[in-house]
């Protein structure tokens, strides 16, 4: 991708918890060279704090502002090219998927219940799955931002069966479609 011309050709990456969002951004950032932003790691080098610290110190709401702000600043940096990793609830707010298109080419990593509870479980690091049944909370959660992914994003990615490699050249190709067709 060479692409001069109109905007950024940024690739970001949206999905649940545990979809695979930082693997194949670190993927697509040595295979693409582009610079990788993770979004939650961004954070808690600005804030000083682990996201878990930060959820119970300064509450859901003041991240929920942290990750807007930097969408917003991703969004004006016009030029670079960048991957990003999300957080797995960015989609929530409404103003932060407009953002999310304005900033680039929108990939969803969609990923079966059974993968992102497995995955989930092997870490106790995300503060909203500390809860007495987490398998019940990922279904409820699945459900009710499943249409979130769907308008934040560009294109979905079924990973299961593939791992980072495969998703990522799935990604650099249809990156590659999306910013011709656009210039
Ligand atoms: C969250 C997902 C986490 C992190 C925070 C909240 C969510 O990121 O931003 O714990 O609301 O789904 P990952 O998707 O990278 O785990």
């Amino acid at each position: 991708m060479n692409g001069e011309g109109n905007g950024p050709e940024n690739i970001v990456l949206v999905g649940f918890m545990g979809s695979g969002k930082s693997t194949v951004g670190r993927e697509l950032h040595h295979r693409l060279g582009y610079p990788w932003v993770d979004m939650d790691h961004e954070i808690e080098r600005r804030v000083g704090k682990s996201v878990a610290a930060i959820f119970a110190q300064e509450g859901e709401d003041f991240f929920r502002k942290k990750e807007t702000e930097l969408l917003q600043e991703l969004a004006e940096h016009r030029e670079a090219h960048h991957i990003i990793s999300t957080g797995g609830g960015v989609v929530m707010r409404e103003e932060n998927r407009a953002l999310l298109k304005r900033i680039g080419f929108v990939v969803w990593l969609d990923a079966p219940f059974e993968i992102i509870h497995e995955r989930t479980a092997r870490n106790r690091d995300r503060p909203l799955l500390r809860t007495e049944n987490p398998a019940a909370l990922i279904r409820t959660m699945l459900e009710t931002r499943e249409p979130c992914y769907h308008a934040a994003s560009h294109m979905k990615i079924e990973t299961a069966g593939l791992d980072s490699t495969e998703i990522a050249t799935g990604i650099i190709e249809s990156a590659r479609y999306f910013f011709t067709r656009r210039a």
